[in-house]
């Protein structure tokens, strides 16, 4: 497919294990290729078994942990692509770091209750965590700052993946993110 030239930015996906980030960027990834643009995934998942599989979840590591992703989103971005990132990234503080450091970064708070996520428990973390397996589980013995300064929110426990989709493809095109249709 032709490519076509558009600005870069990093749309940034935070929120609670299983609130529904990486399902979300997936498909906000999957649209936006399909219109021809350049697009790369970052996700937690990911990111933790290559870059940052030195780190684990202390408030030091997580931080850590954003920071090089940060970095990686930096240059990306600069260089045209769309990046969609997605960490569960709990603290104000380091988001607004990833946003001065960017620059043309979007926030998406992908709220959903805890209840909600601990039923959908994807991968049976909150299980493990309730039962002390394991320590630091953001929402359980961990802390998530509500994000002081966001973009687009979208509220996957009221809403389809659809329509948390199209809401934030709507969003991004009315900040002037994607490129016109022809
Ligand atoms: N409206 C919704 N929006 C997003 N995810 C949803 C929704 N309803 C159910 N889900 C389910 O919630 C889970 C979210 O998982 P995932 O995207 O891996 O979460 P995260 O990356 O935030 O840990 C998926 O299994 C998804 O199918
Ligand atoms: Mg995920």
């Amino acid at each position: 497919m032709k490519k076509i030239e558009h600005k870069g930015f990093t749309l940034w996906f935070t929120g609670l294990p299983c609130s529904g980030k990486s399902i979300l960027a997936d498909a906000v990834a999957d649209d936006l290729r399909k219109r021809g643009m350049k697009v790369e995934r970052l996700d937690g998942d990911i990111v933790r078994k290559s870059l940052t599989r030195d780190l684990g979840f202390t408030e030091e590591d997580r931080n850590m942990n954003i920071e090089r992703v940060t970095f990686v989103a930096k240059l990306l971005t600069r260089n045209g692509v769309a990046v969609l990132a997605s960490f569960v990234s709990p603290y104000n503080k380091i988001r607004a770091y990833s946003r001065n450091e960017i620059g043309d970064y979007i926030l998406v708070y992908v709220k959903c209750s805890l209840e909600e996520c601990e039923k959908r428990d994807v991968k049976g973390m909150y299980s493990k965590a309730r039962a002390g397996e394991i320590k630091n589980f953001t929402g359980i013995d961990h802390p998530f700052e509500e994000p002081d300064n966001v973009e687009i929110i979208v509220e996957t426990d009221k809403q389809t993946v659809e329509e948390s989709k199209n809401n934030i493809l709507y969003a991004l095109n009315e900040m002037g993110y994607l490129p016109d249709e022809h």
